[in-house]
């Protein structure tokens, strides 16, 4: 009889050269040996560290695997007696559950896992610095449990918010007072907090065509038509828009690296939009996700900076220089609209968590955020080099654009089914005919991010792609 109490012997394939990352490797193999029995429920695993130490990885590894399971109710922690797989495992996943997952299953997932290679919208996971961020945050969680029984303000803490004044000032020319920042939850809830501010609500909206999904689909939630307007290689064609839908209250733009294209509103471009909102008393939304944070070169000054900008509203987020992770990101708010805004915020829309935001003032005011920016550029550029020279033959036109590349994919390309070919992989790319709002006129091709692509994976990552091509062209 075996004993119980003896941690059950687990068999894992770590394959170094596989696309997916380790401890996403060894998080599956546990999933399904415990789903498919093979590691009996109630059985006791083994220690992080006995693990780490057969499997040759590093403890915190397995602890992120073990963590997610617990998370899952799969396995639980039972302190010095150790890891068990439950006894009552909860039930699959229902085709219920994943009808719900729908509409955004395209292109935003995984969620809460590690990021799988050429998945969108995610900054590098392995060059995050972990240590300096820990040190911030434990020092911010004394402070917040510290600080006053009172309600916060719903702008967001005053240290951050100078901060991020300061930050625009030099990074993106926007001169603003710190009041005029209100620090939200992200682009989208900034994004929310603008339509509702501005009583969006049954009015027109021109929109990037192709442009951001999720974008698109607060523009829709909130009540509004959207106008799609095309995108050319000088940016967002705005005489088509005028042409279109001139009365439109607001226009959202990337003007700084249009998602997904990548190009850079040309300065004519430029004039004309700030030119037509000033004429017609509409809004530019700035959507500027990526911020600074360009591989080529200097990124151009924010639209919200100089002549026109009390147009503009500008939205701002650290999802890609930072972490999609930490929620936040922030407005900045022309003179003229922060008293709706605030009231807004106040009401329905208060700057979320106040540890994360004291430990981003004190992430910026101490210089690592600008020292992070800075070796983010440099490993990206590397990896798009390497990533460029790896799929190169497979896919005749790539373009660069922000923070990865475009492969584009004949025009009678199924880039979704594709897309769901190389998900088979372990591989997240995004379809680019998702992003357009008129499917009949989408162009087809994969949007792939390169900040995820490690030296010791990528080659494999760029071959499974490859292979995915291969096996269409020959089906
Ligand atoms: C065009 C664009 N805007 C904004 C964002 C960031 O959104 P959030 O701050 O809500 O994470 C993304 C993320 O992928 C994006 O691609």
């Amino acid at each position: 009889m075996t004993d119980p109490k003896k941690p059950a012997s687990v068999s894992i394939q770590v394959e170094r050269t596989h696309p997916a990352p380790i401890g996403e490797q060894i998080y599956m193999s546990l999933h399904s040996s415990i789903r498919e029995g093979i590691l009996a429920a109630g059985s006791r695993l083994p220690s992080d560290r006995a693990l780490a130490a057969q499997l040759g990885v590093a403890r915190g590894t397995i602890r992120v695997a073990y963590d997610r399971l617990a998370d899952e109710g799969l396995i639980f922690g039972a302190g010095s007696s150790g890891t068990w797989v439950c006894s009552k495992l909860p039930p699959m996943p229902s085709e219920h559950e994943e009808v719900l997952d729908r509409p955004l299953a395209g292109f935003t997932r995984p969620y809460s896992s590690a990021p799988l290679p050429f998945q969108v919208g995610v900054p590098a996971h392995d060059a995050f610095p972990f240590k300096t961020w820990e040190r911030m945050r434990a020092r911010a969680v004394r402070a917040d449990a510290l600080s006053y029984t009172t309600y916060a303000d719903p702008r967001g803490e005053p240290g951050l918010r100078s901060q991020i004044a300061g930050h625009l000032a030099v990074s993106r020319q926007i001169q603003c007072h710190p009041d005029q920042i209100i620090v939200t939850s992200g682009y989208r809830s900034g994004l929310m907090l603008t339509l509702t501010a501005l009583q969006a609500s049954g009015q027109k909206a021109w929109m990037e065509e192709p442009g951001y999904p999720l974008g698109r689909r607060v523009l829709e939630l909130a009540g509004l038509t959207v106008e799609p307007i095309p995108v050319d290689a000088e940016g967002l064609r705005v005489e088509e828009g005028i042409t279109r839908a001139s009365d439109a209250l607001v226009a959202l733009v990337t003007p700084g690296q249009q998602a997904p294209l990548g190009v850079t509103l040309s300065p004519k471009r430029r004039r004309d939009l700030l030119g037509w909102a000033e004429t017609q008393s509409a809004w530019i939304i700035e959507d500027d996700y990526l911020g600074e944070l360009q591989i080529d070169g200097r990124a151009t000054p924010a639209l919200a900076s100089g002549e026109g900008a009390q147009r503009v509203i500008h939205i701002g987020t650290f999802s890609k220089t930072m972490s999609p992770s930490l929620g936040l990101g922030f407005v900045v708010v022309p003179k003229m609209l922060t008293e709706q805004f605030v009231e807004i915020a106040a009401v329905m829309l208060p700057a979320p968590n106040r540890t994360t935001q004291l430990a981003v003032a004190e992430f910026l005011a101490d210089g690592h955020f600008l020292r992070h920016l800075r070796q983010m550029k440099d490993l990206y550029c590397e990896r798009r080099a390497c990533a460029l020279t790896h799929l190169s033959k497979t896919f005749p036109v790539i373009l660069r654009s922000g923070l990865g590349l475009v492969a584009c994919l004949p025009e009678t390309a199924n880039d979704a089914m594709l897309v769901s070919k190389a998900r088979e992989l372990g591989l997240a790319p995004s379809a680019l005919s998702l992003w357009y709002t008129d499917a009949t006129h989408a162009k087809r091709g994969f949007i792939l991010s390169i900040t995820n692509l490690r030296a010791d994976s990528i080659g494999a990552a760029c071959a499974a792609l490859n292979d995915v091509i291969a096996a269409q062209v020959k089906a």
